[in-house]
């Protein structure tokens, strides 16, 4: 009897190290990660965000020490996130030029020097005492257009601080345009922004709100995306270009990869995408109780994103992915 015989063979392409190294259509870089990081304002000591394990909320000192690293590693650069002591309505510590993240901002960019970008998250969440993205109105909605007014006062603060991206996470109507014609108006032409264009209301942003102490009650589904729709995705990326976006992303990434690939087949500018603070965590966790190989899950979930079509990824493992890829 004689074994039948494939036409096509590909295992001949994965026969060894070295071949599937040579046919890989992907590859990871340190310049295409960046590291979201949070300060803590008032800390002298890092303070562990226990739903995030490895991640901290920086004190000054281990925050330059961290920004280092990172530039040692050779990542393409640090999204910043403020922890004020004292959150109020209008989030004033977001506009104040010795707040929190302003002040994070000045040292990132003058430890850092070129080593890397600077930028910094454009939101109010983590400064108000309701944990809201934005200014609410008497009925308790997110007033859009007020938010807006806080947004170009915050764009200026961080402008003037330093932040060499300005990163509009906020989910407001018409927010970046507003910020460009801020920044415009007031001599900041060539500080560009990351429009997080399509972002979803997310349960994966879990850990993230114990990260920046958020007292959000109830959720941001009247401004963040249904997670039901892709159209809409597009819709927010289309906009955010049109209104002056450098830069688009998805977020979070893995539940959101064919909004991604949308993105990526369509946009004239860079696509990034965001591996948010839940899909950290669930990979953390399954590592810890031995369910699945840590370095392999990281890697095959960045090496996904990047797949998908982003051409750099937001990922609390950027300076640890750096050193092993480097
Ligand atoms: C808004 C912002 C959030 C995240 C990044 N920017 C929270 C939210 O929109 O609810 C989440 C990031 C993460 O979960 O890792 N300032």
């Amino acid at each position: 009897m004689t074994a039948f015989s494939p036409v096509d063979r590909p295992r001949r392409l994965r026969a060894s190290p070295a071949m599937r190294r040579l046919v890989a259509e992907t590859r990871l870089h340190p310049a295409e990660l960046i590291l979201p990081m949070f300060v803590r304002e008032g800390s002298r000591e890092p303070v562990p965000i226990s739903s995030m394990p490895g991640v901290v909320q920086h004190s000054t000192e281990s925050f330059r020490r961290a920004i280092a690293d990172a530039a040692a590693a050779g990542i393409g650069g640090v999204m910043l996130f403020g922890v004020p002591e004292h959150k109020d309505a209008t989030g004033s510590g977001a506009t104040d030029a010795d707040g929190i993240l302003n002040v994070a901002t000045r040292i990132a960019a003058e430890e850092a020097g070129d080593a890397l970008v600077v930028q910094t998250d454009l939101c109010l969440d983590e400064f108000t005492d309701h944990g809201h993205c934005g200014v609410l109105d008497a009925n308790g909605y997110v007033d859009n257009d007020a938010t807006l007014e806080r947004y170009r006062d915050m764009a200026l603060a961080q402008a003037a601080a330093g932040s060499q991206l300005l990163g509009l996470s906020g989910m407001m109507d018409g927010q970046v345009a507003a910020v460009r014609d801020a920044l415009d108006g007031s001599g900041y032409a060539n500080t560009p922004i990351l429009a997080y264009a399509a972002k979803y209301a997310s349960a994966f942003y879990g850990p993230f709100r114990e990260a920046v102490q958020s007292s959000l009650e109830g959720d941001r589904r009247t401004y963040q995306q249904d997670p039901a729709n892709r159209r809409e995705g597009a819709r927010e990326v289309d906009l955010d270009i049109a209104e002056g976006a450098d830069i688009v992303m998805v977020k979070p990434a893995m539940s959101y990869l064919d909004v991604l690939a949308d993105t990526a087949a369509s946009s004239p500018v860079p696509v990034w995408a965001y591996q948010v603070s839940g899909e950290y965590a669930m990979i953390e966790a399954a590592a810890a109780h031995g369910w699945i190989d840590r370095r392999r899950a990281i890697e095959e979930s960045v090496l996904g994103i990047r797949r998908a079509g982003a051409d750099a990824v937001l990922t609390y493992w950027a300076t640890e992915l750096a050193g092993w890829i480097r």
